[in-house]
Protein backbone atom coordinates (compact mmCIF):
# COMPACT_ATOMS: atom_id res chain seq x y z
CA UNK A 1 0.00 0.00 0.00
CA UNK A 2 1.69 3.00 -1.17
CA UNK A 3 1.55 6.39 1.13
CA UNK A 4 0.52 9.35 -0.06
CA UNK A 5 0.14 11.77 2.52
CA UNK A 6 1.85 11.06 6.09
CA UNK A 7 0.82 14.15 8.86
CA UNK A 8 3.09 13.79 11.56
CA UNK A 9 2.90 15.47 15.31
CA UNK A 10 0.41 18.23 13.70
CA UNK A 11 -0.49 21.15 15.65
CA UNK A 12 -2.84 24.01 14.68
CA UNK A 13 -3.04 26.47 17.75
CA UNK A 14 -5.38 29.25 17.81
CA UNK A 15 -3.95 31.72 20.94
CA UNK A 16 -3.87 29.05 23.98
CA UNK A 17 -6.97 26.81 22.11
CA UNK A 18 -5.65 23.41 20.90
CA UNK A 19 -8.01 22.85 17.47
CA UNK A 20 -5.41 19.99 16.46
CA UNK A 21 -2.83 18.60 18.71
CA UNK A 22 0.34 16.37 18.21
CA UNK A 23 -1.63 14.35 15.38
CA UNK A 24 -0.42 11.41 13.60
CA UNK A 25 -2.22 10.26 10.15
CA UNK A 26 -1.66 8.43 7.41
CA UNK A 27 -3.97 8.21 3.69
CA UNK A 28 -3.04 4.88 1.87
CA UNK A 29 -3.95 5.08 -2.06
CA UNK A 30 -6.76 4.48 -3.32
CA UNK A 31 -8.16 3.67 0.14
CA UNK A 32 -10.73 6.34 2.06
CA UNK A 33 -10.04 7.17 5.33
CA UNK A 34 -12.67 9.08 7.45
CA UNK A 35 -12.35 11.38 10.01
CA UNK A 36 -15.09 11.62 12.87
CA UNK A 37 -15.87 13.60 15.84
CA UNK A 38 -18.07 16.12 17.89
CA UNK A 39 -18.81 19.55 16.81
CA UNK A 40 -15.38 21.58 17.45
CA UNK A 41 -13.30 18.76 17.48
CA UNK A 42 -10.28 20.10 15.13
CA UNK A 43 -12.26 18.33 11.54
CA UNK A 44 -12.06 21.19 9.36
CA UNK A 45 -8.89 22.88 11.23
CA UNK A 46 -6.90 19.67 10.71
CA UNK A 47 -8.17 19.81 6.68
CA UNK A 48 -6.63 23.64 6.42
CA UNK A 49 -3.55 22.74 7.70
CA UNK A 50 -2.98 19.95 5.78
CA UNK A 51 -3.99 22.37 2.63
CA UNK A 52 -1.93 25.65 3.12
CA UNK A 53 -5.02 27.74 4.71
CA UNK A 54 -3.61 27.82 7.88
CA UNK A 55 0.07 27.64 8.70
CA UNK A 56 0.87 24.62 11.05
CA UNK A 57 2.33 25.66 14.60
CA UNK A 58 4.20 22.75 14.42
CA UNK A 59 4.45 18.81 12.38
CA UNK A 60 4.93 17.78 9.41
CA UNK A 61 3.16 17.02 6.34
CA UNK A 62 4.51 14.63 3.97
CA UNK A 63 2.85 14.52 0.63
CA UNK A 64 4.35 11.98 -1.67
CA UNK A 65 7.53 11.78 0.50
CA UNK A 66 7.94 15.37 0.18
CA UNK A 67 7.48 17.68 3.34
CA UNK A 68 4.81 20.70 2.28
CA UNK A 69 3.74 21.77 5.70
CA UNK A 70 3.60 25.66 5.56
CA UNK A 71 2.79 25.71 1.65
CA UNK A 72 0.35 28.23 0.05
CA UNK A 73 -2.85 26.29 -0.69
CA UNK A 74 -2.27 26.79 -4.31
CA UNK A 75 1.34 25.22 -4.29
CA UNK A 76 -0.70 21.94 -2.32
CA UNK A 77 -3.28 21.79 -4.81
CA UNK A 78 -0.57 22.09 -7.77
CA UNK A 79 0.62 19.28 -5.77
CA UNK A 80 -2.14 17.07 -6.14
CA UNK A 81 -4.40 17.33 -3.15
CA UNK A 82 -8.21 18.89 -3.49
CA UNK A 83 -10.51 19.83 -1.04
CA UNK A 84 -13.99 20.98 -0.78
CA UNK A 85 -15.16 23.25 1.97
CA UNK A 86 -18.26 22.75 4.45
CA UNK A 87 -19.90 26.17 3.05
CA UNK A 88 -20.12 25.78 -0.77
CA UNK A 89 -18.05 27.83 -2.48
CA UNK A 90 -19.12 28.51 -6.12
CA UNK A 91 -18.92 31.13 -8.90
CA UNK A 92 -22.30 32.01 -8.37
CA UNK A 93 -23.12 33.91 -11.83
CA UNK A 94 -21.44 30.74 -14.08
CA UNK A 95 -22.92 27.80 -15.23
CA UNK A 96 -22.62 24.22 -13.44
CA UNK A 97 -20.46 23.68 -16.44
CA UNK A 98 -18.65 26.96 -16.67
CA UNK A 99 -17.35 26.18 -12.76
CA UNK A 100 -16.77 22.94 -13.29
CA UNK A 101 -14.72 24.45 -16.47
CA UNK A 102 -13.09 26.91 -14.33
CA UNK A 103 -12.28 24.67 -11.57
CA UNK A 104 -9.82 23.38 -14.47
CA UNK A 105 -8.24 26.80 -12.66
CA UNK A 106 -5.31 25.02 -10.50
CA UNK A 107 -3.54 24.64 -13.83
CA UNK A 108 -5.21 26.73 -16.12
CA UNK A 109 -7.08 29.86 -14.71
CA UNK A 110 -5.99 32.35 -11.97
CA UNK A 111 -9.85 33.79 -11.61
CA UNK A 112 -13.08 34.63 -12.97
CA UNK A 113 -11.67 36.99 -15.00
CA UNK A 114 -8.57 35.20 -16.95
CA UNK A 115 -11.95 32.16 -17.11
CA UNK A 116 -13.93 34.67 -19.60
CA UNK A 117 -10.65 36.40 -21.30
CA UNK A 118 -9.39 32.43 -21.90
CA UNK A 119 -11.45 30.09 -24.76
CA UNK A 120 -11.06 26.78 -23.08
CA UNK A 121 -9.86 24.43 -25.29
CA UNK A 122 -11.88 20.88 -26.49
CA UNK A 123 -9.96 18.81 -23.95
CA UNK A 124 -10.66 21.05 -21.30
CA UNK A 125 -14.59 21.29 -22.17
CA UNK A 126 -14.73 17.83 -22.95
CA UNK A 127 -12.73 16.75 -19.45
CA UNK A 128 -15.16 18.78 -17.41
CA UNK A 129 -18.43 17.52 -19.30
CA UNK A 130 -17.63 13.73 -18.36
CA UNK A 131 -16.95 14.91 -14.94
CA UNK A 132 -20.30 16.52 -14.81
CA UNK A 133 -22.20 13.12 -16.10
CA UNK A 134 -19.92 11.13 -13.29
CA UNK A 135 -21.55 13.08 -10.50
CA UNK A 136 -25.01 13.18 -12.48
CA UNK A 137 -25.50 17.38 -12.53
CA UNK A 138 -25.79 17.05 -17.21
CA UNK A 139 -28.87 17.50 -16.62
CA UNK A 140 -28.53 21.21 -15.04
CA UNK A 141 -25.41 22.03 -16.94
CA UNK A 142 -26.90 25.08 -18.41
CA UNK A 143 -28.24 26.50 -15.15
CA UNK A 144 -26.51 29.05 -13.09
CA UNK A 145 -25.18 28.22 -9.58
CA UNK A 146 -26.85 30.72 -7.55
CA UNK A 147 -30.36 28.93 -8.87
CA UNK A 148 -29.39 24.78 -7.87
CA UNK A 149 -30.36 23.41 -4.34
CA UNK A 150 -27.62 22.42 -1.43
CA UNK A 151 -27.38 19.13 -2.64
CA UNK A 152 -26.33 20.11 -6.26
CA UNK A 153 -24.06 22.31 -5.10
CA UNK A 154 -22.00 19.62 -3.06
CA UNK A 155 -22.04 17.56 -5.95
CA UNK A 156 -20.60 20.81 -8.17
CA UNK A 157 -18.13 20.68 -5.34
CA UNK A 158 -17.61 17.15 -6.01
CA UNK A 159 -17.11 17.84 -9.85
CA UNK A 160 -14.69 20.90 -9.05
CA UNK A 161 -12.64 19.03 -6.61
CA UNK A 162 -12.59 16.04 -9.51
CA UNK A 163 -11.83 18.30 -12.29
CA UNK A 164 -8.17 18.81 -11.71
CA UNK A 165 -7.31 14.92 -11.75
CA UNK A 166 -6.07 15.11 -8.07
CA UNK A 167 -4.50 12.64 -6.25
CA UNK A 168 -5.83 12.88 -2.97
CA UNK A 169 -9.42 14.52 -2.14
CA UNK A 170 -10.80 15.86 0.77
CA UNK A 171 -14.11 16.10 1.15
CA UNK A 172 -15.41 18.11 4.38
CA UNK A 173 -18.95 17.26 5.65
CA UNK A 174 -20.65 16.75 1.91
CA UNK A 175 -23.52 15.55 3.44
CA UNK A 176 -24.26 18.10 6.06
CA UNK A 177 -27.54 20.05 6.20
CA UNK A 178 -29.25 17.50 2.87
CA UNK A 179 -31.75 15.96 3.20
CA UNK A 180 -31.59 11.92 3.49
CA UNK A 181 -32.51 11.44 -0.20
CA UNK A 182 -29.47 13.58 -0.97
CA UNK A 183 -27.11 11.96 1.36
CA UNK A 184 -28.13 8.85 -0.04
CA UNK A 185 -26.95 10.24 -3.37
CA UNK A 186 -23.60 11.75 -2.24
CA UNK A 187 -22.64 8.66 0.02
CA UNK A 188 -23.54 6.51 -3.22
CA UNK A 189 -21.31 9.34 -5.22
CA UNK A 190 -18.63 8.39 -2.86
CA UNK A 191 -18.64 4.82 -3.35
CA UNK A 192 -18.06 5.34 -7.09
CA UNK A 193 -15.46 7.44 -6.84
CA UNK A 194 -13.81 4.97 -4.34
CA UNK A 195 -14.51 2.03 -6.73
CA UNK A 196 -12.88 4.09 -9.68
CA UNK A 197 -10.10 4.03 -7.45
CA UNK A 198 -9.61 7.51 -5.67
CA UNK A 199 -7.88 8.22 -2.69
CA UNK A 200 -10.18 10.06 -0.59
CA UNK A 201 -10.26 11.53 3.17
CA UNK A 202 -14.08 12.49 4.37
CA UNK A 203 -15.09 14.38 7.18
CA UNK A 204 -18.00 13.11 8.58
CA UNK A 205 -19.90 14.08 11.54
CA UNK A 206 -22.59 11.19 10.43
CA UNK A 207 -21.31 7.76 11.83
CA UNK A 208 -23.15 5.56 9.80
CA UNK A 209 -22.30 7.49 7.23
CA UNK A 210 -18.65 7.21 8.17
CA UNK A 211 -18.93 3.06 8.61
CA UNK A 212 -20.54 2.67 5.40
CA UNK A 213 -17.97 4.46 3.00
CA UNK A 214 -14.66 4.45 5.36
CA UNK A 215 -11.68 1.38 5.20
CA UNK A 216 -10.50 3.44 7.79
CA UNK A 217 -11.74 5.71 10.40
CA UNK A 218 -9.50 8.38 12.50
CA UNK A 219 -11.67 10.10 15.87
CA UNK A 220 -10.68 13.26 16.86
CA UNK A 221 -11.99 14.69 20.03
CA UNK A 222 -10.68 17.93 21.08
CA UNK A 223 -8.19 18.22 18.78
CA UNK A 224 -6.35 14.62 19.41
CA UNK A 225 -6.86 11.50 18.04
CA UNK A 226 -8.43 9.32 20.60
CA UNK A 227 -9.29 6.17 18.11
CA UNK A 228 -8.13 5.04 14.70
CA UNK A 229 -9.29 1.68 12.97
CA UNK A 230 -11.98 -0.12 11.02
CA UNK A 231 -15.17 1.02 11.31
CA UNK A 232 -15.90 -1.80 13.30
CA UNK A 233 -12.87 -1.71 15.79
CA UNK A 234 -14.01 2.37 16.42
CA UNK A 235 -17.14 1.50 16.77
CA UNK A 236 -16.23 -0.74 19.81
CA UNK A 237 -14.00 1.89 21.45
CA UNK A 238 -15.66 3.50 24.83
CA UNK A 239 -14.19 6.63 24.25
CA UNK A 240 -15.79 6.96 20.56
CA UNK A 241 -18.99 6.34 22.28
CA UNK A 242 -18.72 8.61 25.32
CA UNK A 243 -17.48 11.18 22.73
CA UNK A 244 -20.52 10.59 20.59
CA UNK A 245 -23.03 10.44 24.08
CA UNK A 246 -21.42 13.28 25.43
CA UNK A 247 -22.76 15.69 22.33
CA UNK A 248 -26.54 16.84 23.80
CA UNK A 249 -26.91 19.27 20.91
CA UNK A 250 -27.00 16.50 18.06
CA UNK A 251 -27.97 18.72 14.59
N1 LIG B 1 -9.44 30.62 12.58
C1 LIG B 1 -9.70 30.23 13.84
N2 LIG B 1 -9.39 31.03 14.90
C2 LIG B 1 -9.65 30.64 16.16
N3 LIG B 1 -10.24 29.47 16.49
C3 LIG B 1 -10.58 28.65 15.50
C4 LIG B 1 -10.33 28.97 14.12
N4 LIG B 1 -10.77 27.93 13.34
C5 LIG B 1 -11.26 27.03 14.18
N5 LIG B 1 -11.15 27.43 15.48
C6 LIG B 1 -11.54 26.67 16.68
O1 LIG B 1 -10.91 25.42 16.60
C7 LIG B 1 -11.78 24.40 17.11
C8 LIG B 1 -11.98 23.34 16.06
O2 LIG B 1 -12.82 23.86 15.03
P1 LIG B 1 -13.11 23.08 13.70
O3 LIG B 1 -11.86 22.57 13.13
O4 LIG B 1 -13.95 23.95 12.84
O5 LIG B 1 -13.99 21.85 14.24
P2 LIG B 1 -14.86 20.76 13.46
O6 LIG B 1 -14.63 20.95 12.00
O7 LIG B 1 -14.39 19.44 13.97
O8 LIG B 1 -16.27 21.03 13.84
C9 LIG B 1 -13.05 25.09 17.55
O9 LIG B 1 -12.96 25.34 18.93
C10 LIG B 1 -13.03 26.37 16.74
O10 LIG B 1 -13.75 27.39 17.39
MG1 LIG C 1 -15.93 21.37 10.41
Amino acid sequence: MREILRVEGLKMYFGGLKAVDNLDMSVYQHKTLGVIGPNGAGKTTLFNAICGVYKPTGGKVILNGQEVQGSKPYEIARKGIARTFQISKPLHDLTILDNIIAASGVHQYTGVSSFFKKSHTREVVEKAEAVMEMVGLTEIARKKARDVSLGYLRRLEIARVLVTNPQLIMLDEPCAGLSNFAINEITELILKLKAQGQTIVLIEHNLPITMKVCDRILVLNYGQKIAEGTPSEVQQEKQVIEAYLGEEDED
